[in-house]
């Protein structure tokens, strides 16, 4: 299926809200054109932003999921975001549903976390020695999530999980590392065989530039399924909830039957809760669960919307760390006072109760989603867990990667993309995301989506009538 270009949306016109002439377009980059920056309020739309983009950021992104690669068109350029909505350089706002992939739980530019960066950076950014925050943010964590003793900060999710990996294998003394398909945990070399949202958008099986050797000892293993694992083993990991093939519920006993069969092995289960971590609940999806890894990472959430990870679990386990263990490990800004800082305003900020009642909302959201999406005749899965939330255009429920791979070939998640854009509703523009809904989008505004969903169902239904009929 071809993507389907986002005719009337962001990026299409070629003036600015004001009307004034777009640059012309500058041709090959001769190096010397025109890198200076322009103001922001400079008249330039979200085609010449992602032109010059392009021109000095590989493929116009730091991020290949934000590319529109898989759904057609122009990404729009965000100017700004408060709240549930982001407004593009034209001004435009859009309901935004992408929320960083789930690093804002609170909405953006919540007061709490903004007035916690600006104390914070009066107070100096960062130090090279231990700061308060660092304590404090571990303190947070540990206490949130039953049987996390101790946690290590870190700058991304990537670190994290890659460092949890190296503190398995360490304390085993075991190379062999299991993950699942579809599930993602960053871009390190050792868990880039096979992989979800960005591997999978873009079609590719693995990457280039990761050696044979990096992935000799991954064994990639489908969802759902509790595999058959042996002492060589240094660990499982997976996403307790997997959110990068879309939303893919654990079956019930997958992870209980993962913990079972590491424990038989003596094998570390690792929980990569970069997304799930204080989204799916209070404590996360070990504490929804029930399910008690020996790690566990984080990201996203904790981080306030700034840089962070975490990787923490047993004492004894983390003990074979540097500088007590001869497991290494560092970072120059890991435990950076403004992302404790932001890190700690969020979870201080979500209550329990707020959270069950965030939860209970986006339940009936995506009920009404689902509702608004088949009355227009098409099928489509819409499962919810906390506030997490997925989309599939698919008969029945999505279990595993090669279910979530079969819904998407029909590419109509694209054409859906376009046509709630259209409607200033922001999608993840890849159909392997999980839509984030948090604590900014109250009612009216998970209303205003359902509203759109009804309509742009019904576009692609009549566009996709239209074309069978030409056909
Ligand atoms: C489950 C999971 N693990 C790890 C990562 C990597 O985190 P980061 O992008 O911060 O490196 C992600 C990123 O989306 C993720 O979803």
């Amino acid at each position: 299926m071809s993507p389907q270009p986002t005719d009337a949306g962001p990026g299409t016109g070629g003036t600015d809200r004001a009307g004034s002439p777009q640059p012309a377009d500058a041709g090959p980059d001769t190096g010397d054109d025109g890198l200076g920056i322009e103001p922001i309020h400079g008249g330039t739309g979200n085609e010449e932003w992602f032109r010059r983009a392009r021109r000095v950021i590989p493929g116009g992104v730091d991020s290949p999921v934000r590319s529109f690669a898989s759904v057609g068109g122009t990404p729009y350029t965000v100017a700004r975001g408060s709240g549930a909505f982001v407004w593009d350089v034209e001004d435009r706002r859009y309901l935004d549903l992408v929320q960083s992939y789930g690093a804002i739980l609170l909405g953006h530019a919540h007061q709490a976390v903004t007035d916690a960066l600006v104390g914070a950076a009066r107070d100096g950014t960062t130090f090279g020695a231990p700061s308060r925050g660092e304590v404090l943010l571990a303190e947070a964590i540990c206490q949130r999530v039953p049987g996390c003793e101790q946690v290590r900060l870190v700058s991304s999710g990537t670190e994290a999980t890659m460092s949890a990996i190296r503190v398995a294998r360490g304390f085993t003394g075991r190379d062999r590392v299991v993950k699942f398909d579809g599930c993602y945990h960053g871009h390190a070399d050792v868990v880039l065989a096979g992989g979800g949202s960005g591997v999978a958008t873009l079609g590719l099986p693995g990457s280039a530039g990761v050696p044979a050797g990096a992935v000799a000892d991954t064994a990639v293993v489908p969802y759902n399924q509790v595999p058959d694992i042996d002492d060589r083993v240094a660990c499982v990991i997976v996403e307790p909830v997997a959110a990068n093939m879309g939303l893919v519920p654990p079956a019930p006993g997958f992870l209980a039957g993962l913990r079972r069969a590491c424990d038989a092995v003596g094998a570390l289960l690792v929980f990569d809760e970069v997304i799930t971590g204080f989204r799916v609940g209070p404590g996360g999806a070990s504490t929804l669960t029930g399910v008690r890894p020996d790690l566990w990472c984080f990201g996203k959430v904790i981080g306030g919307g700034l840089p962070v990870g975490a990787f923490g679990g047993r004492r004894d386990v983390l003990a074979v760390l540097a500088p007590d263990g001869p497991v290494y490990q560092a970072g120059t800004l890991s435990g950076n006072p403004l992302a404790t800082a932001a890190g700690l305003a969020v979870l201080e900020h979500v209550i329990p109760a707020d959270h069950q009642a965030l939860t209970a909302r986006v339940a009936t959201f995506a009920h009404d989603l689902a509702a608004a999406i088949s009355g227009q005749g098409l099928a489509v899965q819409v499962p919810v867990v906390g506030p997490l939330v997925g989309l599939f255009f698919a008969d029945g429920a999505v279990g595993d990667y090669a279910a979530a791979r079969a819904s998407a070939a029909n590419g109509r998640y694209a054409r859906f993309f376009a046509a709630m854009l259209r409607r200033n509703v922001a999608l993840p523009p890849g159909p392997y995301e999980a839509l984030f809904p948090g604590f900014a989008h109250g009612p009216d505004e998970l209303a205003l989506v359902v509203q759109a969903a009804a309509e742009a169902a019904a576009e692609v239904a009549a566009a996709e009538q239209g074309s069978a009929l030409a056909g």
